[in-house]
């Protein structure tokens, strides 16, 4: 297991005590020198920045000092999906997250646990239970898993992606295991079984494809406001709606609309993480310099639009360095068939030899500014 040595809180420290002496807006400035990292830069803004990480990676000491170094929040990967935490009917695998709890501990960083319930990744043998079963399965999950970890998790990614306006159901809902059997209301069970199982914990929505500024993605934002009111008014704890922030250059994106989004969801008194950030870049050039320089500008852009905001409070990116992106996968590659053999996607903030790439200096100066806004 890799022991850091409290570098978050150590840094936080002397972070404080500089602080303290400064004003708020010289204090954004302080924290914005070159060589601060990228948890320091978004800390000058008030908001915690990390990244998602695989039990793979507790084995990869220079990963992990990179990941050490500039995240100061962690969210897991695959740990407790369902498939792998709870691959048979009763049967439960803490292996992987008992590893990732362990650590989060011992090294004092925050761990966003992703995710009870996706309608798009259900074990098999959840898809095969009657209706009946499956919300009796709900509440199990919900109890065991949270009974494990109570008190050791900042927030747990309750209900993952519950939108697909193609299945054309009420409120846009997307079809599976968990709706069919229960319609929209095991959003609001989930929620609410989630906060009796681990009070401590903040509890997330996350949603997937809200960035984008086309006919989905304004039906996603509108499903998500619909969502959030009703479950708000059924009595459930939403401490925060996570946006997933998978950007795609091939899309319209509208810096103004999806701030104006963020500030009118902000009114409904919840936090909003930004808790999958990455920019695909198979539409950009090919040539490394010129791809990279694009996928700055990606995140420059996203980054000014969504921290005009102060509801953001969280930022993280989906991996930290190319090599560990989901976009690398072979998993990615089965379900993107004609993807070009020898592309190599450039997705992070951070490049396969773990040095900061033009993205990772657009994303701390995006910080940066920020905080000169907020400590304005
Ligand atoms: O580890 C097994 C390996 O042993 C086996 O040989 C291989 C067979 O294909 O599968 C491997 O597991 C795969 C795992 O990724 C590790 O690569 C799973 O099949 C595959 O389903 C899993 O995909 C993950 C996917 O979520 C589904 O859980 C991706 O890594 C992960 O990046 C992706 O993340 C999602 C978020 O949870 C939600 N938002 C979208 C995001 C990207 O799709």
């Amino acid at each position: 297991m890799t022991r850091a040595i409290g570098m978050n809180r150590r840094a936080a420290l002397l972070g404080i005590g500089a602080a303290l002496s400064l004003p708020k807006a010289a204090m954004a400035r302080a924290a914005c020198t070159p060589k601060m990292s990228l948890g320091a830069h978004a800390a000058s803004a008030g908001v915690t920045f990390g990244c998602s990480i695989g039990v793979d990676a507790l084995d990869d000491p220079a990963y992990m000092a990179l990941v050490q170094r500039e995240a100061r929040i962690l969210t897991t990967d695959l740990a407790f999906k369902l498939p792998f935490i709870n691959p048979d009917r009763g049967r439960f695998d803490f292996a992987r997250a008992d590893r990732l709890v362990a650590f989060a501990q011992v090294n004092e960083i925050p761990l966003r646990a992703h995710t009870l319930f996706w309608d798009l990744a259900n074990p098999e043998w959840v898809t095969r239970l009657s209706p009946r079963d499956r919300a009796y399965e709900m509440d199990r999950i919900v109890d065991t898993i949270l009974d494990r970890y109570r008190g050791r998790i900042h927030s747990w990614d309750v209900v993952n992606e519950p939108f697909w306006p193609g299945f054309g159901e009420p409120g846009g809902f997307r079809r599976g295991a968990w709706y069919d059997a229960m319609g929209e209301a095991y959003v609001m069970h989930a929620f609410k079984r989630a906060a009796a199982a681990d009070p401590s914990a903040r509890l997330v929505l996350n949603c997937d494809m809200s960035e984008r500024d086309d006919d989905l993605g304004r039906s996603i934002r509108v499903s998500i406001l619909r969502l959030v009111e009703r479950m708000q008014d059924a009595g459930c704890k939403v401490d925060a709606v996570g946006l997933q922030g998978h950007l795609d250059p091939s899309l319209p994106f509208d810096p103004g609309a999806f701030t104006a989004f963020l500030a009118k969801l902000a009114e409904r008194n919840v936090e909003i993480y930004i808790t999958e950030l990455d920019v695909l870049d198979t539409a950009l050039p090919r040539d490394i310099r010129a791809r990279d320089a694009a996928v700055a500008r990606q995140y420059a852009i996203f980054l000014a639009a969504v921290l005009e905001v102060p509801s953001v409070t969280v930022v993280a990116t989906w991996q930290l360095a190319d090599g560990k992106s989901w976009y690398r996968s072979d998993w990615y590659r089965s379900v993107m068939p004609d993807l070009p053999p020898d592309w190599r996607a450039r997705p992070l903030p951070f490049d396969d030899r773990l040095q900061g790439k033009p993205a990772r200096d657009a994303m701390a100066n995006a910080f940066c500014r920020a905080g000169r806004k907020r400590g304005e």
